[in-house]
């Protein structure tokens, strides 16, 4: 079997099963690494001086991580900028907090640059290349540029954006255009998948097969969609555990006689949380005789604090729930239990078993693992309920959840009630359902599915003379 190189810019801590996951990308690749064995190549999170590029090697078990240390600038423009006030709002439909700048670009490619030198110092002839996300599209040609002709394939893990916003970004055809590095580009969605094929159709007048094989530049890729998953029984054996128990009765003893709903998000203006505030807030107002009945325990987060919109949005997280604690709360009753604070992995199966009811409220996002644990965690004889925004890739498979328009505090209060009234039976008709649906399409299944197709490509994107990515 060909050695496996996954690339992303956050790595996950892979021997820790306890430890916090820094978002969904670094849990799932966590999880499908342990399984196939292989080299993680990644930002360390260190912002030096000068930032070498040299990747520093730790291996255990079948694991090898590789993490390079960036220069402080181009923490700053690549990750912070870039990535995160480029891309990342842009994806996300937020042409409002878009920053077009040139020096993001800049040093974007320079640290892709770098990620392809470092590859290529280590590459086998054999490995297969599996590059992570949006910080790193133009990998797979800054790789061929160096001659790498390995099979290399490229997952988006967020959403790709509708075309009409997407061509506001002024390098939107080279960008494109470097995803031809890639022999196979996985999306989360039907829906992702096909606002990518319209960019095509309406741009370039270029019209992918039914396979989804696209030939232009002188090579040929394959785009799908893969929606990411979870490994059910890994949540079940981490409900099991000592700190998972701990914090399920130390929740349901601190609620006791009241239901509990839970939010578990990044603070990311991507999640709908103040929509979710907005949501609950018009919940006790609606529902006076609910008021000292149920709990919103929302766990947020912190991420990307050096981006301003981020800190802007911490800070009026906290004013609002203080609000609605002012405006609501009793000597004997906090409406809303708000932390700001990371929980490992086994600490968030029992506080995921500990809710009544799961509120997942993003306006966009590419999938959403947050639901899918959550489900897996329940208690099959007695599950809560999940609540999830439309605008979750995970919605697509998800459909027995009660499916919510974040934008609609109406319908969003009404279906808090719901929740909290829902028989029995109905929650366990629902939760049986979900719970198929992840089990049917797991980590695994997901890993297996993208490596496969990966693998079994051919030998079809070997340019007839030369590289064609070497200008
Ligand atoms: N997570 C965690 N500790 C926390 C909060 C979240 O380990 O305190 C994990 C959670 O278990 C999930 C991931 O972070 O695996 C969040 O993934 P999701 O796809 O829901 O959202 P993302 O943050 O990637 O946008
Ligand atoms: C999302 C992105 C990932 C990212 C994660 C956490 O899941 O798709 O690429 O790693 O958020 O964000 P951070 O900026 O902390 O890596």
């Amino acid at each position: 079997m060909p050695r496996l190189i996954v690339v992303s810019n956050r790595v996950a801590d892979i021997h820790s099963t306890g430890s916090a996951s820094s978002g969904g990308l670094a849990m799932a690749m966590a999880g499908a690494l342990k399984e196939e064995g292989g080299v993680w190549l990644g930002w360390s999170g260190n912002a030096t001086d000068n930032g070498d590029g040299e990747p520093e090697f730790s291996t255990r078990d079948n694991v090898t991580l590789a993490r390079i240390d960036l220069s402080r600038q181009h923490v700053e423009e690549y990750y912070n900028g870039y990535a995160n006030r480029t891309l990342w709002p842009l994806f996300h439909h937020r042409t409002d907090l878009t920053a077009y700048e040139q020096s993001f670009r800049d040093s974007y490619l320079d640290v892709n640059r770098t990620f392809a030198r470092a590859i290529r110092s280590f590459v086998k002839p054999d490995d297969v290349i599996w590059v992570q996300d949006y910080h790193l599209i133009p990998l797979g040609r800054e790789l061929r540029a160096l001659g790498v002709d390995n099979r290399i394939g490229f997952f988006l893990h967020i959403p790709w954006p509708a075309r009409e916003l997407f061509v506001t970004l002024p390098q939107h055809a080279d960008l494109v255009w470097s995803l031809f590095g890639y022999d196979l580009v996985g999306f989360q969605t039907d829906k992702d998948l096909a606002a990518f094929r319209d960019y095509f159709h309406t741009e370039l007048n270029a019209h992918p097969n039914e396979e989804g094989l696209i030939d232009m530049f002188g090579r040929r890729l394959l785009a799908k969609s893969y929606p990411i998953s979870i490994n059910p029984s890994e949540m079940v054996d981490l409900s099991q555990t000592e700190e998972a128990s701990s914090s399920y009765r130390r929740i349901r003893k601190v609620n006791a006689g009241r239901k509990i709903l839970l939010g578990v998000d990044r603070i990311d203006y991507s999640k709908g949380l103040l929509h979710k505030f907005a949501a609950y807030n018009r919940f006790l107002e609606e529902f006076p005789d609910r008021r000292g009945t149920a709990t919103l325990l929302q766990i947020g987060q912190p991420s990307r604090d050096l981006v301003a919109e981020y800190q802007d949005l911490g800070e009026d997280l906290i004013a609002e729930a203080g609000r609605i604690n002012g405006r609501f709360g009793r000597l004997d009753w906090t409406p809303l239990s708000y932390h700001t604070q990371s929980y490992g992995r086994d600490a968030l199966a029992g506080i995921y078993r500990a809710a009544h009811a799961c509120l997942v409220t993003p306006l966009r996002d590419g999938m959403n693992l947050v639901a899918k644990e959550f489900v897996a965690a329940q208690d099959p004889d007695d599950p809560g309920v999940l609540l999830l925004s439309r605008f979750a890739g995970a919605a697509e498979q998800m459909t027995e959840a009660l499916l919510i328009n974040p934008h609609d505090k109406e319908q969003c209060a009404d279906a808090i009630a719901q929740a909290l009234d829902m028989p029995r039976a109905e929650r366990i008709e629902r939760w049986k359902a979900l719970d198929e649906t992840i089990s049917r399409s797991s980590l695994s299944a997901w890993k297996e599915q993208f490596m496969t197709d990966l693998r079994n490509l051919g030998d079809v994107n070997t340019p007839p003379s030369g590289n064609v990515f070497a200008f």
